[in-house]
């Protein structure tokens, strides 16, 4: 079995650009690193992406909304995720599923147990060896975000139109499934530099993969 990590944090964290940093650190150590992410991932997936993502779907339902999330990680995990873990690949994730336990059970507030339930049946007993979660205040997520929309980069989704206490009440979800799982989950203060944020991310993966052992290693 190959090894697994996951990316997390609040939109505006910067997931993107050190989750392809790490893929190149990762590489040139002898990892075969497949990059991915969620919502997408595969052909239907990505479709389901742009349902989830039309900023026309404003009347989506929380429940319809978990419902979408999980059929695309159902097909991630099964077509993408857990072939590469089977050949002894690293799999790289871009959102994975604690962000349904953020943002539809903290965030939505649906039921957090019935949330947890279906996540288990849906990713099949795939668990992240190590999820990265980029934490930093929500007021500053945003304030990237409207900075990177202003120079007309990236556009906006659905996500990207709710109250500021919806944005809050993830972040806690976040920082409480961190406490509640240190061994998996490393923090890291995304208010640093992009420089310093992937030295960080470097430093503190060490010992987590020394500690995986033979099993997590190419
Ligand atoms: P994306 O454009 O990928 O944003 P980001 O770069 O911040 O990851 O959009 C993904 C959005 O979907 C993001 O706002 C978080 C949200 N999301 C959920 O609400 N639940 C989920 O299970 C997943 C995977 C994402």
């Amino acid at each position: 079995m190959g090894l697994f990590i996951s990316f997390e944090g609040l939109d505006g964290s910067g997931k993107t650009t050190q989750i392809a940093g790490l893929a190149q650190r990762l590489r040139a150590v002898g990892h075969d690193v497949l990059l991915t992410r969620e919502p997408g991932g595969t052909a239907i997936g990505d479709q389901i992406r742009s349902i989830l993502h039309d900023v026309r779907n404003a009347e989506m339902t929380a429940l319809a909304e978990f419902l979408l999330y999980s059929a695309s990680r159902a097909q991630l995990v099964r077509q993408v995720i857990r072939p590469h873990l089977e050949r002894g690949g690293t799999v790289l994730c871009d959102r994975f599923a604690d962000s349904s336990i953020a943002y539809q059970g903290y965030g939505r507030q649906l039921d957090l147990d019935w949330v947890r339930a279906v996540t288990r049946f849906v990713t099949a007993g795939v668990v992240p060896h190590c999820t990265i979660y980029l934490d930093l205040p929500v007021e500053i997520g945003l304030a990237r975000k409207q900075a990177a929309f202003a120079a007309q980069q990236g556009e906006r989704n659905r996500l990207d139109l709710q109250p500021l206490e919806f944005y809050r009440r993830v972040r806690d979800g976040y920082l409480c499934m961190a406490r509640a799982e240190p061994q998996r989950w490393l923090v890291i203060d995304a208010t640093q530099s992009a420089e310093q944020v992937q030295q960080s991310i470097w430093e503190r993966l060490q010992p987590m993969l020394l500690e995986m052992g033979e099993a997590a290693r190419p």
